[in-house]
Order: C-alpha cells, then sequence, then structure tokens
C-alpha cells in the first residue's frame, strides 16, 4: 500500500482526509485500499478539530515527513506561498509525487516545479489549484494532444459570482451584498483578494500557461476589481438587457498572449451569464474542436477534494506519465493593443461644464441614441473601440468628472 503525508488539514485537507483514509466515495471504498495517509502536517496539533485522526500521525514538523522514505505522494493543501512553495519543491527534489491545490504557489512557479518534476521523474499535479471541482487542468492537457488553444474565459470565482448574482437578481448595492457574503461565509473577513481580483488573476494565468505553452505572468494581466460597480449600473444594464459578470480571459495571437480581468456585461440570454452563484463556467476554444464549456463548483471542501483526490489516484497509476506540458516557448504580453470591443461606460457628473466635457471626450466613441443622463450621471455605450483607446478615454474622463466606471460588453459568450 502506498503512503501519503497530506500538508494541511482544514477545509480541503479534511475532505482529503474523508475521502482517502474514511473511504468515501467509490475508489477507497473496498478493503485493500492501493493508499492511505499516514501523516497530517497542520500548524497547531493542539487545535481542535471536528476530526481527530487515529489512523494517523498528526505533526507540526515537516522533517517528520520528508525524512521518511515509505512516504510516496504529498498532498499540499495549506494555502500561501511559503513555507509551501519550500516543502513542495523540497518533496519533489527527494523523488516523492506532489499534489497541490495551492494556486499561489503553482502560479508564480509552474515551469519551475514542473521541471524539477521531470529532472526527478515524479509526478506534479494541481486540479484543484483552478476551478475546484471542474476537471478544468486535465480537459487543458487532453485538447492540447489535437488542439492549439487560442482563448480562454472564465467565471473563476465564486466569492465574486456569489456578489454579482446577489446585485443583479435583488437589485442591491455592493457593499450591503458583501456583509451578506461575508455573515454567510462566501467571501473572507478580507475579501481583497476576492473582489479586486488577484484570487481570478491566478487562476487564469496557471490556465494560460498550461495552455499557451509559456509561464503567464501575473505582471501582464490587466486587473481590474468588482468593487466599482454599482446598483445604478446593475440598473442600467438590466434595462439594456445585461446582467455583469466578472471574467478572467486569456487571447493567444500570434504567439503573443493577452491576459485581463474584468467586470463584464453579458447578454442575459447567454450560458455564461446564467451561470450563478458560487459556481464557476470555464470556455475553451480549440481550433480543432471549437468552443468547450466546463461548469460546476469552483469551491469548497467536497468538490475541491474530489479533484485533489482524482490527482492523487493518477499519482498512484504507475501507467500515468504525468502532465508532460512544456513551457519553453516565451512569448510575450501584447497587452491591450490589438483588441477591440464595446463597452459601457458611466460618468458622474454636478453640473452643465462636467456633463459637456464627458461628452466632448467621448463624442468620437459613444455609439447612436445610447445615452442616458439620470441623477447626475452619465451612462452610454460606445462603438468598437481599441481596448488601450478605452484606456486613455477612461483616465481622461476620470479627470474631469467625479466618479467613471466602465465595463467590456461582449454579445455571446455561448
Ligand atoms: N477552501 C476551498 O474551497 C479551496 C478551493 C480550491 C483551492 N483551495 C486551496 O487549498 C489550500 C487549502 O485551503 P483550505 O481552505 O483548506 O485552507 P484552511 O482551511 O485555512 O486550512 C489550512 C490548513 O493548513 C495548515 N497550515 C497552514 N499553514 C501551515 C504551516 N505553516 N505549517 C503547517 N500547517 C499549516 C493549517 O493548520 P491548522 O489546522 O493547525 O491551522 C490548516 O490545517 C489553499 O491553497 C487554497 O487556496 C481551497
Amino acid at each position: 500500500m502506498k503512503q501519503i503525508a497530506l500538508l494541511g488539514f482544514g477545509t480541503v485537507g479534511l475532505g482529503v482526509y474523508e475521502i482517502i483514509n474514511q473511504h468515501r466515495g467509490l475508489y477507497f471504498a473496498g478493503k485493500e485500499t492501493p493508499a492511505a495517509i499516514k501523516w497530517i502536517l497542520v500548524r497547531d496539533k493542539n487545535k481542535r478539530r471536528a476530526v481527530n485522526p487515529t489512523d494517523c500521525v498528526l505533526t507540526d514538523d515537516f522533517e517528520d515527513i520528508i525524512n521518511d522514505d515509505s512516504v510516496d505522494i504529498i498532498i499540499s493543501a495549506m494555502g500561501g506561498m511559503e513555507p509551501e512553495y519550500t516543502y513542495i519543491k523540497k518533496s519533489l527534489e527527494r523523488g516523492k509525487h506532489v499534489v497541490t491545490a495551492n494556486k499561489e504557489v503553482i502560479c508564480a512557479h509552474i515551469a519551475e516545479l514542473t521541471d524539477l518534476a521531470n529532472k526527478n521523474n515524479v509526478k506534479l499535479y494541481y486540479e484543484g489549484a483552478v476551478g475546484g471541482g471542474i476537471p478544468i487542468i486535465s480537459s487543458i492537457v487532453e485538447t492540447l494532444k489535437i488542439n492549439k488553444i487560442t482563448k480562454i474565459q472564465g467565471i473563476l470565482n465564486g466569492t465574486t459570482n456569489f456578489i454579482l448574482t446577489k446585485m443583479t437578481k435583488e437589485m442591491r448595492d455592493f457593499d450591503e451584498v458583501l456583509k451578506v457574503a461575508q455573515d454567510l461565509g462566501f467571501a473572507e473577513a478580507d475579501p481583497t483578494a476576492d473582489i479586486e481580483g488577484y484570487d481570478v488573476m491566478r487562476k487564469i494565468c496557471i490556465l494560460a500557461s498550461l495552455a499557451f505553452h509559456t509561464h503567464a505572468k501575473t505582471e501582464d494581466v490587466h486587473l481590474r476589481g468588482i468593487s466599482n460597480i454599482t446598483l445604478d449600473d446593475v440598473k442600467m444594464a438590466d434595462t439594456m438587457g445585461y446582467d455583469f459578470k466578472y471574467i478572467g480571459q486569456a487571447l493567444l495571437k500570434d504567439d503573443k498572449y493577452s491576459i485581463s480581468v474584468t467586470p463584464v456585461l453579458l447578454p442575459k440570454d447567454s450560458v455564461m451569464c446564467n451561470v450563478n452563484q458560487e459556481y464557476n463556467v470555464i470556455l475553451l476554444y480549440g481550433d480543432i474542436i471549437g468552443e468547450l464549456c466546463f461548469m460546476g463548483k469552483g469551491a469548497g471542501k467536497d468538490a475541491t477534494a474530489n479533484a485533489v483526490v482524482s490527482d492523487t489516484i493518477k499519482a498512484l497509476n504507475e501507467e500515468d506519465s504525468g502532465n508532460h506540458i512544456n513551457f519553453a516557448e516565451t512569448a510575450n504580453s501584447y497587452g491591450l493593443s490589438g483588441i477591440k470591443n464595446e463597452y459601457y461606460i458611466r460618468a458622474s457628473v454636478k453640473n452643465y461644464d462636467q456633463f459637456e466635457k464627458v461628452i466632448d471626450l467621448a463624442s468620437g466613441a459613444i455609439k447612436k441614441n445610447n445615452l442616458t443622463y439620470t441623477n447626475s450621471k452619465v451612462f452610454f455605450t460606445t462603438e468598437l473601440i481599441r481596448s488601450s483607446d478605452m484606456l486613455s478615454l477612461y483616465e481622461q474622463l476620470r479627470e474631469c468628472a467625479d466618479d467613471v466606471f466602465y465595463a467590456r460588453m461582449e454579445h455571446s459568450l455561448l
């Protein structure tokens, strides 16, 4: 029987323990199980826990684990960069397979850790790091065997999808809904990583790195959060037949990539617009297969543990030779240049002077018959314009109006 060490016994760790050692689900159901968790690493051994395992050893010292030659697989589910990055590296160097749900480590070190795993003839899997229970990493790996992937778009964060769903369906403003999300445990006490997009940024970079064979860097991502979306925006979008969604997007063109994480307006009858609450959805575009759409629970104990344990089963399978993705391409980001979109814009104006300045600045871009002025706010949509031009228009508008918000408009997304 193979031996596993589990780093972390929180939400994900507990779910993994239940499936493997408590024989939840089909694979580990029999008496003769192929593997068991021998060690669990925690920060505080004396902490009160819902489950106190008696069939494995709880330790707060990683040396116990790394020095145990009987351990074949390390499952890491702790969170943050250090010490998990170091533990993963040491594990690979010592010839142990690694399965992790840590997006921060994988996003920053995907190429280096893959290289290390290959050099040491071991496997590195990270399905749980993106999209919770959605098998998106393995699907990209499979799709790439035949296709060139040129586009990935997704709702990749359950917390922000929950917030936007509630704002839209119940016509409530951002702060009020964020509080509800925090009270229900859908949002952290410090929601910055979710609402400012750092979580989605890491996930879309991991997917882009895999799909485009290059290490996509977070510093190349055009990142905008959702906290500036007001109830006025939601109401205006509603009258136009659109809803707000928070979308991570990665595009490949002429072997250069462009990645963004921004609020987007989607038509109410599109598939992606109807993925609500904490659910995630990811669209892939392959040159042979066309569009593929994956949907499921993007986080949570069971969904994430399911992904982590299916990686563990692959690591246990000696016939499985690992992901074998190479990150050798050195594609650069082309930023926002060369991308054209229509945009929704809202600017708050105090007086006629400000109103006139806004209209003057935007006049070349405003779509015909698409301007509304109400309650000291100007709302309009644009013709198809370059994203880089939108960015400079936004900067100029901000100089003459009190509060400006804009969002890309999509007409399909299935
Ligand atoms: N929760 C989800 O739905 C979800 C979904 C996808 C991916 N993930 C990823 O999965 C990972 C784990 O998330 P989680 O929600 O399970 O976290 P969590 O509930 O906060 O649990 C973290 C666990 O790691 C242990 N730990 C943290 N730092 C440690 C250290 N320095 N040394 C030893 N043990 C340490 C903690 O020990 P103590 O118990 O002693 O505090 C705890 O058991 C993260 O990378 C997260 O991004 C989570």
